[in-house]
């Protein structure tokens, strides 16, 4: 089948050709994200591959519709950025890759928590200029801490068992439970119980209306003055404006970012030498308690290898007229 990538990086270049076997698909990809200008860019491909911040909405839909794509191949696991309803209408199809490395998010999860906690982003640039002093480098034990984890899916489940091996308690609160949750030792609970009794809080739900500014003014005054905020999943489930108002008030002592909810108009582009226009963040940068790293959790050569496979499995599903077992419906 042709398919035709937005958002192509070198990577996703790489990892794809290498997983085309055979040359199954011709593949084209584009540097370009899709919106409501590149989407003209679709001439006669029935299959196009989009990533996190491609807009994928109604006008969107619709000039796709007219170009003949019956698919969209999502190679990532949210699909916030889709209207699921309109592709429904307009009769494409949408398919993602719901599970590639829970290991990857996680793993970044505690890199997140680790460095803020050890503070060795600091660390490594004072050693390197000479200068060996420890204050303002303390730390404490995550050893009996209590971790909130807030969504315990696939990668709530994985950030789990990984702070067990810590020796942390850890809360868990989702809509739905799972029985691997007593089997890994998390104690299910509700959302204020997540709130008032954790030193760190950790984000692991989609991003929904129900998620959405999840993190406000009135959930941050129910956690523990000191906290440790962690988000990994969707900018938006945290309410910016009001968590900076938090790290002001030293309500919030730690936050560590993944995601960030403006965050399609800078995440994987190299814009060292632009002027960031985004006030917002460029405070959030000014506070030397807080980590932003720029969606990158999903980023190691396991989880890319296994996007660029189970994408093209989605592929050649769509176009043998198999089941589609990755679909999204609306
Ligand atoms: P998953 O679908 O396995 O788990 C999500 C869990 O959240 C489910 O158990 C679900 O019941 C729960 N949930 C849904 N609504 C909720 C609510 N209102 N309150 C509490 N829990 C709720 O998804 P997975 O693979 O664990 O991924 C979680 C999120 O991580 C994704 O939705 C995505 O946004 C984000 N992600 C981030 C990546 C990155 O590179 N930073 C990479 C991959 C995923």
């Amino acid at each position: 089948m042709n398919v035709l990538f937005f958002s192509a990086k070198p990577y996703d270049i790489h990892f794809f050709n290498q997983a085309n076997q055979e040359d199954a698909h011709q593949l084209t990809f584009l540097e370009v994200p899709l919106n409501h200008n590149t989407a003209a860019l679709i001439k006669g491909e029935e299959a196009v591959c989009v990533f996190v911040n491609d807009t994928v909405d109604a006008a969107v839909l619709q000039i796709m519709a007219t170009a003949g794509v019956k698919v969209i191949v999502l190679r990532c696991a949210g699909y916030n950025n889709v209207d699921l309803r309109v592709a429904q209408e307009l009769g494409i199809k949408v398919v993602r890759v719901p599970a590639y490395s829970p290991y990857a998010v996680a793993e970044h999860t505690l890199a997140l928590i680790l460095t803020l906690n050890r503070k060795t982003h600091r660390a490594y640039n004072r050693v390197r200029e000479g200068n060996f002093a420890l204050s303002g480098l303390m730390g404490f034990d995550l050893h009996g801490r209590t971790v909130g984890l807030i969504g315990l899916g696939k990668i709530g489940l994985v950030t789990a068992r990984i702070l067990k091996g810590f020796g942390c308690r850890v809360l868990g609160y989702d809509i739905s439970k799972s029985n691997e949750t007593e089997e890994i030792g998390v104690e299910f609970t509700d959302l204020d119980s997540v709130y008032s009794q954790s030193d760190i809080i950790s984000l692991h739900c989609p991003l929904t209306p129900q998620t959405f500014h999840l993190i406000n003014a009135e959930s941050l005054g129910k956690m523990k003055d000191g906290v440790m905020l962690i988000n990994t999943s969707r900018g938006a489930i945290i309410d910016t404006k009001a968590v900076i108002e938090g790290l002001k008030k030293e309500k919030i002592s730690y936050l560590g970012l993944d995601v960030y909810e403006e965050g399609g108009d800078l995440f994987f582009e190299d814009l060292s030498d632009k002027v960031i226009q985004d006030d917002t963040f460029m405070r959030l940068l000014s506070f030397n308690n807080v980590l932003i790293t720029g969606h990158q959790a999903f980023f190691t050569t396991d989880a890319l290898q296994s996007i660029a496979q189970i994408t093209l499995q989605n592929v050649s599903d769509f176009e043998a007229g198999k089941p589609l077992q990755n679909e999204v419906l609306s």
